[in-house]
């Protein structure tokens, strides 16, 4: 077996996980649920799940992962017994399941790409740019998602292939510089617009009456999946961090910069929105989040953005490297798996990782309206009144899999490992001042399973997070 690959640095394990972290996620789900969720009051509830539940999962797995330099499956194996070490291969199937059809999506950035770039040269065209040309033209379009998906497989492929230091962090290490500058440029930009007021308004002043109770639980369910917990990605990004680097303050840089770049996406996106008020008033009644980002914002940056003949190309890039560097984190989960577990060396576990989630990706990509048979596919007990396979495979995943498998991994920290080689793990000379161990041990033992729990229960009675 190759010797197991390690970060060169702290800097590039934080990038690399924040690479994980940030996506779409942060740049697609996030605005979308904030706005459906009438923005400050949502934002602060989430802002305390980050803190209350997902940095302190965040801190069990790469614990897990630090402490037994193994992949998942092993890792919770040795760190809290056999009898947890399903959990692990549940986060494998998890990770083939969320790159599938993630993976789909991702795939159409690339599109959105070039198509700036095409509009840019050659004039703006908002026919071609409209709702009806997307959903009737582009979405149907199977052979055009077939290559965009395989193309987005083959570039996360290719990085995973190059292993840790000289492919994952590399990537990261010129992938995150360039996103955050892209960033700063956007925001910049768009304090400048009109609606920039209004936006800020609306995402900080809460009113709570405006939030429905269920909202806790929605918030939660999607701190899980912007912070890439609940399947182990942590777990095996763990793995590779030194045993000098403290896994505190790791994973509290990570969630800080997660939730300032959700923040800023949102700031970008409604100050955008809110300059316009013809498509702030059809918004407000759309469900669809892949309305604002694919349909509503390239109008809005040709048409109203400033600069926008510039900044909109170069804001698809920032979306696609966000998402490129999560669909690595998700294939290295898988392909951590085969080279632990399954003997295998890195470019085969890649090509039977890839290939094999590349099987699920395809059904949605071809299921999207290109073919009929499989948007018929429906699991009424488990993702109920979802059709297609990507809706109902993002519902199984974010309702269920992340919460069920945080809420094991949270038990596995909090009551399978002892205390004294958790406090060991966590405490030493580089962990920042204001860690106190005995909150953290609080929180994952008793605060952090019940909420979770709560989420479980939720879904049971019937609420849907995707
Ligand atoms: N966190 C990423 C996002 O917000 C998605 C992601 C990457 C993820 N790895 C994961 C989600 C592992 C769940 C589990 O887009």
């Amino acid at each position: 077996m190759e010797s197991r690959g390690h970060w060169s640095s702290r800097v590039g394990f934080v990038l690399a996980a924040a690479g994980s972290a940030i996506g779409l996620g942060n740049l697609w789900k996030f605005p979308y649920i904030t706005w459906d969720n009438s923005g400050g009051a949502f934002v602060l509830i989430y802002l305390a799940c980050i803190a209350v539940v997902g940095l302190p999962i965040m801190v069990c797995e790469l614990m897990i992962g630090r402490m037994t330099q193994k992949s998942p499956v092993e890792a919770l194996r040795e760190a809290a017994g056999p009898a947890w070490s399903w959990i692990g291969g549940a986060g494998v199937l998890t990770g083939f399941i969320i790159l599938g059809y993630y993976i789909v999506i991702a795939g159409w950035t690339l599109r959105y790409v070039w198509q700036c770039l095409v509009w840019t040269i050659n004039g703006f065209d908002p026919v071609q740019a409209g709702g009806d040309k997307f959903a009737g033209e582009f979405l149907t379009n199977g052979p055009l998602q077939v290559l965009l998906t395989v193309s987005f497989m083959a570039l996360t492929m290719a990085v995973v292939s190059r292993g840790i230091g000289g492919g994952i962090e590399k990537a990261a290490r010129i992938l995150m510089p360039i996103l955050l500058a892209i960033l700063a440029l956007l925001v910049v930009s768009a304090l400048t617009m009109d609606g920039a007021g209004e936006a800020l308004g609306f995402l900080f002043t809460p009113n709570f009456a405006e939030v429905e109770s269920i909202a806790v639980l929605e918030a939660l369910g999607h701190s899980f999946f912007t912070l890439s917990l609940g399947m182990g990605a942590m777990i095996t990004y763990g793995s590779y961090l030194s045993r000098k680097d403290s896994v505190v303050r790791s994973a509290s840089t990570v969630a800080i910069l997660d939730t300032v770049i959700a923040l800023v996406a949102c700031v970008i996106m409604f100050s955008v929105i809110f300059s316009v008020p013809e498509i702030k008033e059809g918004l407000s009644g759309s469900k669809s989040p892949v309305g604002m980002l694919f349909v509503t914002l390239p109008t809005l940056f040709y048409q109203q953005v400033p600069f926008g003949n510039v900044l909109a190309p170069l804001f698809y890039l920032l979306v696609a490297f966000a998402a490129l560097t999560s669909t690595i984190s998700m294939l290295e989960v898988v392909v951590a798996y085969f080279i632990d577990n399954k003997g295998m060396d890195r470019v085969k576990a890649t090509l039977v990782g890839g290939a094999g989630a590349l099987v699920i990706s395809l059904a949605c990509a071809v299921s999207l309206g290109a073919m009929n048979l499989p948007s018929q596919v429906t699991l009424p007990l488990l993702a109920p009144g979802k059709s297609g396979v990507l809706g109902v495979l993002d519902h199984v995943a974010s309702n269920w899999l992340l919460p069920v498998g945080g809420f094991f991994i949270t038990l596995a920290a909090g009551w399978a490992i002892s205390r004294k080689v958790s406090e060991a793990e966590l405490v030493d000379e580089n962990t920042p001042g204001w860690f106190k161990y005995g909150v953290w041990s609080f929180f994952v033992r008793f605060i952090c399973p019940i909420a979770v729990g709560a989420i479980i229960v939720a879904v049971i009675v019937g609420k849907d997070f995707s």
